[in-house]
């Protein structure tokens, strides 16, 4: 009865196991996934999006992201809890990086933490380590980088940006990183990139072969309203909440809510 670990995911790599990952963002749901047996929680920027209304994930900052973490970290027993470093918390230099990552773990009970980038952020990736903060990787398709890219669009396709993904996969492994997430990259490519990685391969648009998949939970239980091709919706949240508000409305309206049941003698 204790907290996964990243040596928990480096076994499962080992003996083959796939497992599943889900954001998470608040007590009542991460509590839902904890006891559902989700093994690792990430406390995404997507938070950016899905819980304070932002276009895209560069508005949001390691402030915003304290209180969510120590919110999921509070009400979880067994997931390991991954938080993503935000958009200008951690590209200057290792130490910015040491110190956001530190606020994540000391301030939000963060056991590791997710940044995007390859190469470029291997120095980065080197310093947490060497501090004692576990790291995934994050490559493909990196939303923070996405006035770069142009839109959010399908990254390593054709043989050059494919070898440069793999490369920048491998440098992650050798800088330290226990997992690295692939986004949006064809099958192929992150089937191959997990073959040579030895640490797992976590996939969200990225084919069936990678060690493990994560999806944002509220594409996954239909509560965002538009998803990506690779997104599979297991629930319609939004029609049973919708119904459910509409419901509240009418019997408030027509006197029916509250009853004498609801009501105190
Ligand atoms: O912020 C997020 O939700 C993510 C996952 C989709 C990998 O980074
Ligand atoms: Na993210």
């Amino acid at each position: 009865n204790r907290r996964v670990t990243v040596r928990d995911l480096a076994l499962a790599k080992e003996r083959g196991e796939r497992w599943p990952m889900l954001t998470a963002y608040d007590a009542l749901t991460s509590r839902i996934f904890d006891e559902a047996g989700i093994p690792v929680l990430l406390v995404g920027d997507s938070a950016a999006m899905v819980v304070f209304g932002y276009e895209s994930t560069l508005p949001v900052t390691i402030d915003d992201m304290v209180p969510l973490t120590a919110a999921v970290s509070r009400s979880t027993k067994r997931a390991l809890v991954v938080a993503d470093l935000t958009f200008g918390s951690y590209q200057a230099t290792p130490e910015q990086a040491l110190a956001s990552a530190a606020r994540l773990v000391k301030e939000g009970g963060a056991q590791a933490v997710k940044l995007e980038g390859g190469r470029r952020v291997t120095p980065q990736v080197e310093a947490l380590v060497s501090a004692g903060i576990p790291v995934m990787g994050h490559i493909g398709l990196t939303p923070q980088s996405v006035n770069a890219f142009g839109g959010y669009r399908v990254q390593g396709r054709g043989h050059e940006a494919g070898a440069t993904l793999l490369s920048e996969a491998k440098e992650l492994e050798r800088a330290g990183a226990f997992s690295v997430v692939l986004e949006c990259v064809p099958a192929r490519l992150a089937a191959e990139i997990t073959e040579h990685l030895t640490i797992p391969t976590i996939g969200i648009g990225a084919g069936p072969s990678t060690d493990a998949q994560v999806l944002v939970w509220q594409d996954m239980a239909g509560l965002t309203p538009r998803v990506a091709k690779f997104v599979k919706t297991y629930a319609d949240l939004t029609g049973s909440l919708s119904e459910a508000a509409r419901s509240f409305a009418d019997e408030v309206v027509t006197g029916a809510f509250p009853d004498e049941q609801h009501s105190y003698s």
